[in-house]
């Protein structure tokens, strides 16, 4: 892949030769027992970073999102979220499948929410309904085309949590952008939240890595929930030293990310393509009035070396990160334009 410019995910970065440099050099030891010393200090660090008591490190953020509504949501009750929300789209139905949780969700708004729409969702406790345990929201949000949810918003969905005794998970794999984007501290944002999940291996470029964070009696009771889903690392000090690299590193530079996706949106804004609501390192493209639909216009893009994901019939998407430079951005500011004027 390597002469190829892929936009496809801020997943597909490889770790820098600082990262691996870390990595190499890191203390370790086997976490199962609680003896890895950089996994603690990335755990430390990362309840620190949001203000909280403490961290779990997961093997990745699905697995850092489902270790939370295990713990915010008992069996047969309910968690209340987007439609279009990575929990309920991209997680093969672990809440049900693992938690036993039920799941109903407001209409896919992305970052849009409105508080009233969910306050009139939640229902109470009662032997005659599923009462409802949590409201989960998603920043930045990925289906929702990296649209971060305003500071407001979520102190007003807090008081609506809080007004229904019900909690507030974050799913947070791209919350780094979102401080980036609108300059929220992070605890501010880990404030509003009962738990989060952080995710060091979109943006941030760590090979591997979430993290659940909360208080000391749910993160002790996580440790048990990511035992029991096959999630125990041993010497993962080597991949938490990747991490504490990347916090150290690589969330500053996020800024650079957010203004190459503009440019890509600006590129593609006069062939009809909808890119408007770019604010981070994702850019949808909505086709629906192109000649092209998404997997032509993906299948014309990787003859030019440009690879880009196709998320429906007329949805595509282009993600900025940390291995795309100016020369890739520049081979894909050329090509896209070609293609689309030329359909
Ligand atoms: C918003 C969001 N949450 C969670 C995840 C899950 O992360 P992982 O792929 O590490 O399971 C992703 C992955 O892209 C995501 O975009």
């Amino acid at each position: 892949m390597a002469d190829l410019v892929d936009l496809r995910s801020d997943t597909v970065t490889r770790p820098t030769a600082g990262m691996r440099e870390a990595m190499a050099a890191a203390e370790v030891g086997d976490d199962v027992y609680g003896e890895d010393p950089t996994v603690n200090a990335l755990e430390a660090e990362v309840a620190a970073l949001f203000g909280h008591e403490a961290a779990l490190f997961a093997p990745s953020g699905s697995m850092a999102n489902q270790i939370a509504l295990q713990l915010l949501v008992p069996p047969g009750e309910e968690l209340l979220c987007d439609a279009d929300a990575h929990v309920v789209t991209y997680e093969i139905g672990a809440a049900a499948a693992y938690g036993g949780i039920s799941s109903r969700t407001w209409p896919a708004v992305g970052a849009d929410i409105d508080p009233e729409v969910v306050a009139r969702m939640i229902r109470p406790d009662g032997y005659f309904a599923v009462p409802t345990r949590a409201i989960a929201v998603e920043q930045t949000h990925n289906r929702g085309g990296g649209g971060v949810i305003p500071l407001d918003t979520l102190r007003e969905l807090r008081g609506v949590a809080d007004d229904a005794g019900v909690a507030l998970h974050c799913d947070g794999a791209r919350i780094w952008h979102a401080h980036v984007a609108d300059g929220v501290p992070l605890t501010e944002y880990g404030r509003l939240f009962d738990t989060l999940s952080v995710c060091l291996s979109k943006g941030l470029g760590a090979p591997v890595g979430s993290l659940v964070v909360g208080s000391a009696e749910k993160i002790e009771r996580a440790r048990m929930i990511r035992k029991r889903m096959g999630g125990g690392m041993r010497q993962a000090g080597i991949l938490a030293a990747a991490g504490r690299y990347a916090l150290a590193h690589h969330v500053d530079r996020l800024a650079e990310d957010h203004a190459r996706a503009a440019r890509l949106a600006e590129a593609v804004a006069p062939f009809g393509v909808l890119a408007s609501t770019v604010r981070t390192n994702l850019v949808p493209l909505d086709l629906t009035k192109h000649a092209l639909d998404a997997r032509a216009l993906a299948a014309a893009a990787r003859q030019e070396g440009v690879l880009i994901s196709v998320l429906g019939p007329r949805t595509a998407r282009l993600v900025t990160h940390l291995d795309l430079d100016d020369e890739g951005l520049d081979r894909a500011l050329r090509a896209l334009p070609r293609i689309l004027a030329a359909a």
